[in-house]
């Protein structure tokens, strides 16, 4: 009986694979299982199943680093050349491209982009090339024997570039444009003659196709939107990334730290792309930063002492899409530092064989402690989509290392980070007043006491909805106010009710998100009382929840529908597992009575779809800064498209009269009286302070984000003037903010001045065990170190 069943199968196969040769292999996986389920047992249509699944892995190109077995890198260096998809390659052998007679020469190669270059060491020499689309790059070598070339586009002068550098570098991105109009336009790029070198090549010409989707198109280059009037809602786009902004933090009063993982941006450094950059909230300038490891989906805090750790991170990606090997160094144990500094010159600081974690963390989430340390959590031990048992790193770690509860710097099995699986990655967690730390994951949130390693549950969140990592929500921990008591109240938005056990086969973009907000005070009472629900506007999965200066929270960024993540489920677009991006950002007050505490009352309307691998964070002006979005594997120019321009949204107090800070010390301590002075609006009747750690924002979870307000003998200006002296009291504790930077914001009738960075504490070092160090070193092994000699140093 069983034989015939067998060849019955394996007829169905065949019929449908010659069928299906065709199609993509998940379509033919999902039209296999339409055709056999009807046929056959539930054994034989899940022994089917599980092969098809293999199958469609094998087949899947590196994405989130998996190295599909038997891929070898092919030793091509990471440089910048790169055709994204919805763009397309003109070599400079194309005979489409005019170049001036008997200047030019060819030149043949393998190191150039197919082999050949134009290169021509004659003044006025000129190269013409006619073509349609939305953007053009330039690529050729720069070096020692390089000069001075100016660029037209349709005949108006738009750049002048320098070819010289001291060593050679090929594939290097020249000049480009991207945006223009729908239309031909013509690009010349002529040899000036000038400038420390005689030679300009042409390598290859990229030209953006990219149909551009109606809503983009409306933007424009300089797109400027508001509601007009004074006091209104405001958003501007203004800036771009350079590297797409996967993790952002602010670090001083003028800057923000930008993670990405290691992909072909736009910006360089050291003749490759870069995926790390400083951006200047002043003049919207990005400098790039030098990553040595894979920082993809890597968590970040301060530590007490100002300096950012930004750990964990990505395998090294052998990809389909371009060169094989990017140059980076296996990332899943690395402790990145970062100090920043005043004169631009602050790099990323990595030194993996002797700063790392004891363990491999990819989509990890970091707080803060009272002592200024960080704890680690949870994470796969590689690259992965959806977390699983196999790949699962349910344990807790500390930088600096600890011995604590036995463990002596070791990882600390968690097991709720077990019990959690499969949707727990990038797990929500706030550091507590009480020196305990709130967690969730999935479906699921907990109280960890890391100094007794005990975890007490809470009760699962109403109405089966996910919140962490692919069915991503945000939270937010609530104001701690001196009305409140600095009593802790967390609120979680949005997620997803889809089953995290099916395959991603059977997921699909168009699953409506949740539109649930569940919030709880962490009192005995609070907890007792369970969690009280509450709707936003809209379904959300991977929204961005902004605490304000002024207590409210802004919503903004994510989808209506699907999950989070790329390339996994049915009904892709483009390889966005999300659809139907929301454009509107809903402000919430949690003062309000439950039912009216979400608005969107005159908030503009963004045309930037924001969904996977975007982040928002409000700023030290007060603006709220948005940007990211780049469900991809590598930089995609099709919706949902790698997304590099960034927009500011400005509350109302943006435009209203704000008080200013004059003076500020550089640090508060503890129960610490220290003297501001500031200037109020006319008028003002109440002043009062907010202290904010701005938070480490990547995959919707902002770690560390809080508001604490402090106590102020705040006296108005006398008749006549407009300056006063506050006199404003640092936190009572540790346990109410722990130790390291904040930004202090004065409230002159709720409406806050721009903020100003304060270093809470003394600014020391968090407590430090070298023994315990030394054990982590002696006891656990780092990744397996790969380098090539492709990407650092070019
Ligand atoms: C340059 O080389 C290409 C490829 O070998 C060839 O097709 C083309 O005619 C050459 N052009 C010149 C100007 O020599
Ligand atoms: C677990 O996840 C890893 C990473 O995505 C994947 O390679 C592996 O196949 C998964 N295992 C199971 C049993 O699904
Ligand atoms: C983790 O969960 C699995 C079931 O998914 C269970 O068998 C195992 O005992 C758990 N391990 C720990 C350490 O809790
Ligand atoms: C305070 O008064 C000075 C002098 O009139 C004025 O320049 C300044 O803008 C005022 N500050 C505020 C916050 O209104
Ligand atoms: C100022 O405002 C705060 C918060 O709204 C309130 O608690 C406080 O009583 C007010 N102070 C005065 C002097 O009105
Ligand atoms: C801050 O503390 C960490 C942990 O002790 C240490 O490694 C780092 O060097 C310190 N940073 C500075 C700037 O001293």
């Amino acid at each position: 009986m069983r034989l015939p069943k067998v060849l019955l199968v394996l007829l169905f196969l065949l019929q449908v694979c010659v069928v299906h040769a065709r199609l993509e292999p998940r379509h033919w996986a999902s039209a296999l299982r339409r055709r056999l389920s009807p046929h056959l047992s539930d054994y034989f249509r899940n022994r089917r199943i599980h092969a098809i699944q293999s199958a469609y892995r094998s087949t899947q190109p590196a994405w989130n680093g998996v190295t599909p077995p038997g891929s070898v890198p092919d030793g091509k260096p990471f440089l910048p050349y790169y055709v994204p998809v919805g763009s397309v390659a003109v070599d400079d052998t194309w005979r489409s491209i005019v170049y001036s007679p008997h200047s030019w020469h060819n030149v043949s190669n393998p190191k150039y982009a197919q082999g050949t270059l134009h290169s021509t060491t004659t003044d006025g020499a000129y190269m013409t090339y006619l073509f349609s689309g939305t953007g053009i790059q330039w690529f050729g070598t720069v070096g020692p024997t390089h000069g001075i070339a100016d660029v037209f586009l349709d005949g108006k002068h738009v750049g002048t570039v320098d070819g010289f550098a001291g060593q050679t570098a090929v594939q290097q991105r020249r000049w480009a444009s991207a945006q223009l109009a729908l239309a031909q336009h013509t690009l010349r790029i002529v040899n000036t003659g000038r400038g420390q070198g005689k030679t300009m090549d042409v390598d290859a010409l990229v030209v953006r196709h990219a149909a551009v989707k109606k809503t983009e198109e409306a933007v424009g280059v300089n797109f400027i939107q508001s509601t007009g009037t004074a006091a209104t809602w405001k958003l501007e786009q203004r800036g771009t990334t350079g590297v797409s902004a996967m993790q952002l933090s602010v670090i001083s009063d003028t800057e923000a730290i930008i993670f990405d993982k290691v992909e072909h941006n736009p910006l360089t450094v050291n003749s490759h792309p870069a995926w790390g950059a400083v951006y200047n909230l002043d003049t919207d300038e990005v400098r790039p930063l030098n990553v040595l490891s894979n920082s993809f989906c890597a968590g970040g805090t301060f530590l007490s002492n100002g300096t950012l750790i930004n750990v964990g991170g990505n395998p090294v990606v052998t990809d389909k899409t371009g060169a094989a090997d990017f140059g980076d160094v296996n990332g899943l144990q690395a402790i990145r530092f970062f100090d920043p500094c005043l004169d631009n010159k602050c790099d990323i600081f990595e030194d993996p064989d002797r700063l790392r974690m004891a363990s491999a963390r990819w989509y990890v989430t970091v707080t803060r402690l009272e002592d200024g340390s960080a704890l680690i959590m949870g994470g796969s031990k590689k690259g992965g989509w959806m977390n699983n048992v196999t790949v699962n790193n349910p344990t807790f770690e500390f930088f600096p290392p600890k011995n604590i509860n036995g463990y002596n710097a070791l990882p600390i099995p968690s097991p709720f980070l077990n019990d959690t699986l499969n949707a727990n990655l990038f797990p929500i967690a706030f550091t507590l007043p009480d020196s305990t730390v709130f967690i969730a994951a999935n479906r699921d949130a907990m109280i960890y006491n890391w100094k007794t390693n005990e975890e007490t549950r809470l009760p699962q969140f109403p109405n089966g909805v996910r919140v962490t990592y692919p069915m991503t929500g945000t939270a937010v921990l609530l104001p701690m106010t001196v009305a409140n008591r600095f009593t802790p109240t967390v609120m979680i938005c949005g997620g997803s009710t889809v089953d995290d056990t099916m395959p991603g086969y059977e997921m699909s973009s168009q699953t409506p998100a949740s539109d649930q907000c569940v919030r709880m005070t962490l009192t005995r009472a609070g907890m007792a009382a369970g969690w009280e629900v509450d709707h936003m506007p809209a379904p959300r999965v991977m929204p961005d929840a902004v605490l304000l200066p002024d207590g409210k929270v802004a919503i903004v960024n994510g989808g209506r529908t699907g999950i989070a993540g790329y390339g996994n489920v049915k009904g892709q677009i483009g390889q966005s597992n999300a659809d139907n991006p929301v454009f509107q950002p809903v402000l919430y007050d949690p003062d309000m009575p439950l039912g009216q505490r979400f608005s969107s009352d005159g908030m503009p309307t963004s045309q930037i779809p924001r969904l996977y691998h975007s982040v928002a964070t409000l700023v030290p002006s007060g603006e709220i800064m948005i940007a990211g979005s780049n469900p991809n594997l590598d930089v995609s120019e099709v919706a949902y498209q790698t997304e590099y321009r960034v927009e500011w949204l400005s509350p109302p107090y943006m435009s209203m009269p704000r008080p200013v800070i004059s003076t500020l010390p550089a640090t508060v301590d503890y129960g610490e009286e220290i003297l501001v002075q500031v200037e109020l609006p006319p008028g003002t009747s109440n002043v009062t302070i907010s202290l904010m750690d701005l938070g480490f924002v990547t995959h919707a979870v902002h770690m560390n984000s809080r508001l604490v307000e402090l106590e102020c003998t705040c006296n108005l200006p006398t008749a006549g003037g407009n300056t006063t002296t506050l006199s404003i009291r640092g936190p009572s504790s540790i346990y109410i903010y722990p130790p390291g930077y904040g930004w202090l914001y004065v409230l002159a009738d709720g409406i806050p001045s721009a903020g100003k960075r304060i270093m809470v504490g003394d600014g020391s070092a968090p407590p430090d065990d070298p023994a315990a160090t030394a054990n982590l070193l002696a006891q656990t092994s780092g990744p397996s170190q790969k380098s090539d000699q492709g990407g650092q140093g070019g």
